[in-house]
């Protein structure tokens, strides 16, 4: 999808659709009884005349997602007029306008609308914050996972233009500048979410540990990171005995694949790690699940997508800072090869592990994951992983789980996540809770009570993190969209990579 910047007037714009956002400006009423009090959200005068008929109708109430088309729509030379809700103007910020741009894009490609211009609504948000809300969600609207429908219709926006207000701004030129900044950077950002959905989408069968490295390789190659992939030999020469005990059970061949990127100039004595979970079906292993939603096990690597997705961006954004990522990938298989419950397995950094349950496999491969980061010398580490339903039961399908060993690395976290829009909530790692870890025979076990399931997973993790600064991200509920929303199709998400990107970012400067 191309993107363009434009400051023209509204109603000289050329174009198959004028997007315009609609706010109901109704002071509240305690009651809630008070008449909605839509208002077009630019200032020019000749799309406000276009909108004043069907408003007065009162078919219009600025509500969420509400849209309305108007064809022909008189004094401009826009084909179209698309009015889309935003809600109480009171509420409205860079998330809720993220939100409109991808319901745009849906409604109307489906219609085959080709390309479109969504008019900035600057007196609710600062126009770089909307530019940037506008593209990322503009492009999460244009993706659809329906890959192998033989009559897949090819219904994609190709090109939005996104209007900006000259003349509130004292120095356009400059203004314009910063805008085509944003608009770059952000669209480098939504390109590489979309990138990571892509990877998620794919069923197990077409995407396998092997695979996922050839993808991050290619990728790789593209924008010019160093990427290599181990396999299982390596991940035995390392002694990651977590990581090999889930992985013995396939006849998949694991993948370990280390992304490096590492800029000339880069913040001293700061080196991230990003450990993805990649297990591109789990089954359970002998603790198989049952066959009920099984077939969802394929977006187990969405952890591993994202980190890869982000590293994407992150070498064509280039901010100053050491980044490696660090990818666990294997199926989680039953077979007379496989774990049991009851093995004893070493990790690489040396702890045993009783496996309960080879379900538990996550946490697994991601302890030798953090180790190696360690081992690479990673000053700060963050992993994500669909790891556990536990997250799910605790924060639904809404929030993903964040779990932080620093509370200082934890700020910097929140605040680039709130820049990205993205909905994270954290939960605790009391040292009350690492009881739970205890084994009879070995270091620790992987798996414990039914009760808090995250936090146990997270404690299991904190482990091998050790002593160095360390966030985890659970995706389980979010990773992947139960339905399809009015702004994203029903599918993988891209979660996490954006708040990612801007919290490397935040290192930078
Ligand atoms: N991959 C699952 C977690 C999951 C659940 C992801 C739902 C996406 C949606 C993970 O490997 C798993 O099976 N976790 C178990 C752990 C349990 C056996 C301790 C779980 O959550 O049930
Ligand atoms: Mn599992
Ligand atoms: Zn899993």
């Amino acid at each position: 999808m191309n993107t363009n910047l434009s400051s023209s007037a509204l109603s000289q714009l050329e174009t198959e659709c004028l997007v315009v956002v609609m706010l109901d400006r109704a002071e509240n009423d305690p009651n809630g009884k008070d008449k909605p009090a839509p208002t077009v959200e630019c200032a020019d005068a000749a799309v406000r005349d276009a909108a004043k008929d069907v408003i007065s109708s009162g078919e219009v109430t600025g509500k969420t997602f509400e849209t309305t088309l108007l064809h022909r729509p008189a004094g401009l030379k826009a084909k179209r007029l698309l009015l889309i809700g935003g809600g109480k103007a009171k509420h409205f910020t860079a998330a809720e306008l993220r939100k409109l741009a991808g319901a745009a894009v849906r409604t109307l490609k489906s219609k085959s609308i080709r390309s479109f211009a969504f008019a900035l609504p600057e007196s609710s948000v600062a126009a770089v914050d909307g530019v940037r809300a506008i593209v990322e969600g503009a492009f999460v609207g244009n993706f659809d996972p329906d890959y192998y429908k033989s009559d897949r219709k090819d219904q994609k926006i190709d090109a939005v233009t996104i209007v900006v207000h000259k003349d509130g701004q004292k120095d356009a030129q400059g203004d314009m500048k910063a805008l085509e900044a944003a608009m770059q950077a952000s669209r480098v950002v939504a390109e590489s979410q979309n990138f990571t959905r892509d990877l998620v989408n794919e069923p197990s069968n077409r995407m396998t540990p092997t695979i996922l490295a050839e993808r991050a390789k290619k990728m790789a190659a593209e924008v010019g990171l160093s990427c290599e992939a181990y396999g299982a030999d390596k991940i035995k020469a390392l002694k990651m005995g977590a990581f090999w005990g889930v992985a013995q059970g396939s006849d998949e061949p694991p993948a370990l694949i280390v992304l490096r990127y590492d800029p000339v100039g880069a913040v001293d004595k700061v080196h991230l790690g990003l450990v993805g979970k990649g297990v591109t079906f789990d089954t359970g292993g002998i603790s198989i699940k049952p066959a009920d939603g099984m077939e969802k096990m394929k977006y187990d690597m969405a952890g591993a997508a994202t980190m890869i997705g982000a590293m994407r961006a992150i070498a064509l954004l280039k901010p100053k800072v050491k980044v490696t990522a660090i990818i666990c990938a294997t199926e989680n298989m039953p077979s007379g090869k496989a774990q049991k419950p009851g093995d004893v397995q070493i990790a690489m950094s040396g702890k045993s592990i009783e496996i309960i349950n080879t379900d538990a496999e996550g946490r697994l491969i991601l302890a030798d994951g953090l180790s190696y980061a360690r081992q690479l010398g990673c000053t700060h580490l963050v992993d994500a992983a669909t790891l556990t339903g536990a997250v799910v039961v605790a924060l639904g399908y809404v929030n993903a789980g964040v779990f932080a060993s620093d509370d200082q690395m934890y700020e910097r976290f929140a605040k680039a996540n709130k820049e990205a829009g993205e909905k994270m909530w954290r939960l605790p790692l009391d040292d009350e809770y690492k009881e739970n870890l205890k084994s009879n025979i070995a270091d620790m076990v992987n798996a414990g009570s039914r009760w808090g399931g995250a936090i146990f997973a997270a404690m299991f993790l904190k482990e091998f993190a050790e002593d160095t600064p360390w966030i985890h991200l659970d995706i389980a509920g979010t990773a992947w969209m139960e339905d399809s929303k009015p702004w994203i199709a029903k599918g993988p998400s891209g979660i996490a990579l954006r708040s990612l990107v801007e919290f490397v970012k935040g290192w930078a400067t």
